[in-house]
């Protein structure tokens, strides 16, 4: 972020309200009472938590320790034993829930699918048994690689009932990412479709399967399950490859819920950091059972009547806690939708709200400030009236969007949610409860109860008022991932020793810098780290220029971000060539085209600049600040004192 953004920023005075009537009805319905409950909360975390464990879930054994904290390392609710498919499914079939709907998808070209209750937990129960034939057993983890279709849920559910880690790998990844997350995960099982709609056209997924286990790449693998969604050919390995509508007709739909420790893994999902391959975050069944049920009814204030829809893809963590589990937990109708607005169907999600209903809708900056551009006409001819809360996620939102938003979108009525958390953290960590905070358009507000989050220095000392920071946490919370998978060290590294814990304090160190204004709000900055957020998707800048270096033209990249009025950031990569190789826009799609196959298309350059050298100091470090600032146009400010060979600059302006 800019000076002069940061500046405007903490001179925010609108603030908003949320009005009489939702507060009435909601949850948490006022600031009081939600003061109250973070008072309470900090007072004794265990006590709350224990509390909201024993009201909120179904447990088949009751814990005898809330919180076993050995930093890093956390348990809780230790000897509990539960199932979280069993709180998301069963537990409602009692009720009158047995047949409200628990998704409604809505697919492409045309498709539609409602699945009530008690058809979610029958499939889901054949599913578990599809499984266990095929040899897969408690522990055992399973990939997914799926387009949006509610077979993906199904899966997931299916692994969560008999204690097999899921491992989604969100569909947009290309063979090679797939490849090493397989590998790394040692998955048994890989559960995919033919192929999936993306924008207009069909995308293959069992291909790009195919390409990751070819060659016995990934051992584990022993059996691969396809879901027929497009129906074009494939090629289907015998004795590996199985269809799944064969499976499911010869499974039973009796499937008792295994009763899984509440510090057994319920998943691993990848996500980019600043150095090496992607991390495989971990987390348990208990504690991510719990905070994701809390999160989702307090948050989104989900009421029985509500058309719930988040926008995310389930092979996020977005789509892991805010689509399927949260939802779930609490009997909610939750919406998936397999589509995305395009240029041959701009107005497709507002036809999404028209069609279903939908009460609260939750998305992505990046995708509001695209609709900004495509004109306020296409809201305009939906009625929007069933809108009742908005909430945004995945990077920070300009005030400019946000206010569109709250004008076009939530005509001036619904409140909005703005929810700062990570794929680390399980749930959402700061955010307005919507009946309760008044909003300030770009800030995330207040940490959740229970989430003591603060805005401290290098030392861990807490910064001053409006001053930047590193943003932390200071007491474990009970979705907070356990481990790296594999990597304990990198776990610790990362996230707790980045500030150095004195006095046997730790403090987990979430990436991102942030400030507190005067009234205490949290305004989050943006990484200060190597990673980039293209489009609220997570990057990490060494992950791409790997890609890069692994063509047999480039000798050096160097990766960085460079602000994008829609996407937010852009990838921008700086290249030094092979002696045999010329520059050329040629050249720069093949590279261009050479990240998409390694790592899939949301990892693509915007921009390839070639160079002779590139910035370095004297010791062979790469100045990134300079690279972004002239990727971004501006002057190369700062000090430039430790760059090794002045005249790399000049050329890398054109100058030289
Ligand atoms: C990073 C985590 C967790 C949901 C999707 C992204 C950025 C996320 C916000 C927000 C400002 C945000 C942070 C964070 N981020 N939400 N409301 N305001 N920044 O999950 O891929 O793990 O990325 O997304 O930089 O560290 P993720």
């Amino acid at each position: 972020m800019s000076q002069s953004t940061i500046e405007s920023i903490l001179q925010e005075e609108r603030l908003f309200s949320p009005s009489e009537s939702f507060s009435e009805t909601a949850h948490i319905k006022s600031l009081e009472d939600y003061q109250r409950l973070a008072e309470r909360a900090k007072a004794d975390p265990e006590k709350f938590w224990a509390e909201l464990a024993q009201q909120e879930l179904h447990w088949f054994q009751k814990w005898d320790t809330v919180l076993d904290w050995q930093p890093p390392f956390a348990k809780w609710f230790v000897n509990g034993k539960l199932n979280i498919s069993y709180n998301c499914l069963d537990r409602h079939l009692t009720t009158w829930r047995k047949n409200k709907a628990a998704i409604i998808w809505e697919g492409e070209p045309g498709d539609s699918r409602t699945i009530t209750y008690a058809q979610l937990h029958r499939e889901v129960c054949q599913f578990a048994n599809t499984l266990k034939q095929l040899g897969v057993k408690k522990g055992d983890r399973v990939g997914v690689y799926m387009p949006m279709i509610p077979e993906a849920a199904i899966a997931m559910l299916a692994c969560a009932r008999i204690g097999a880690p899921h491992s989604v790998v969100f569909g947009g990844f290309s063979a090679e990412a797939l490849r090493d997350r397989l590998i790394d995960a040692e998955a048994k099982v890989v559960i995919t479709a033919d192929g999936g709609w993306r924008k207009d056209a069909i995308v293959a997924l069992k291909p790009q399967v195919d390409k990751a286990l070819a060659d016995g790449a990934v051992p584990s693998v022993e059996n691969v399950v396809v879901v027929k969604r497009t129906a074009q050919d494939i090629h289907m390995q015998p004795g590996r490859d199985h269809w799944w509508h064969d499976l499911q007709q010869d499974a039973s739909p009796d499937c008792p819920a295994e009763p899984m420790d509440s510090e057994d893994t319920l998943f691993i999902l990848y996500t980019s950091g600043s150095t090496g391959k992607p991390k495989g975050v971990v987390h348990t069944t208990g504690g991510y059972n719990l905070y994701t049920h809390i999160t989702t009814k307090w948050i989104f204030d989900l009421q029985d009547t509500d058309v719930y829809w988040c926008t995310a893809d389930v092979g996020w963590i977005t789509g892991h806690s805010y689509i399927v589990y949260g939802p779930l937990s609490n009997g909610a109708t939750t919406l998936m939708y397999e589509g995305a607005p395009r240029k041959s169907n701009p107005g497709c999600f507002w036809d999404v709200v028209e069609k279903y209903g939908v009460t609260i809708f939750y998305t992505a900056p990046t995708a509001i400030r695209a609709f900004i551009k495509m004109g306020d006409h296409l809201p305009k001819a939906r009625d929007l009236s069933s809108l009742r809360l908005l909430g945004t996620v995945g990077e920070p939102i300009n005030p400019e969007a946000w206010m569109w938003y709250h004008k076009v979108i939530g005509g001036e009525r619904c409140p909005i949610v703005d929810t700062w958390w990570q794929t680390e953290t399980g749930g959402v960590m700061i955010t307005p409860l919507p009946g309760a905070t008044s909003t300030k358009p770009g800030s995330a507000t207040f940490p959740f109860p229970g989430i003591i989050a603060d805005v401290v220095n290098l030392d861990g000392n807490p910064v001053g008022e409006n001053e930047g920071g590193y943003l932390v946490v200071r007491h474990p919370w009970p979705s907070m991932l356990r481990t790296v998978y594999g990597n304990p060290e990198r776990f610790r590294r990362t996230y707790w020793e980045h500030i150095p814990p004195k006095d046997g304090k730790y403090l987990y160190f979430a990436g991102d810098g942030a400030r507190k204004d005067k009234d205490g709000y949290f305004w989050i900055m943006g990484r200060v780290d190597d990673v980039l957020n293209v489009s609220g998707h997570r990057l990490g800048t060494m992950e791409v220029e790997s890609a890069l270096v692994s063509h047999p033209a480039v000798a050096e990249a160097a990766v960085v971000g460079k602000p994008d009025d829609i996407k937010g950031e852009e990838v921008v990569a700086f290249i030094t060539l092979e002696g045999n190789y010329e520059p050329g826009d040629e050249l720069a799609k093949e590279l261009k085209q050479h990240v998409v196959k390694e790592i899939g298309a949301i990892a693509r350059p915007g921009e390839i600049r070639f160079s002779e050298a590139l910035p370095k100091t004297r010791s062979g470090k790469i100045m990134r600040r300079l690279l972004r600032s002239l990727a971004a146009g501006e002057e190369v400010s700062g000090d430039t004192s430790t760059l090794e060979d002045k005249s790399v600059l000049d050329k890398l302006r054109g100058e030289g």
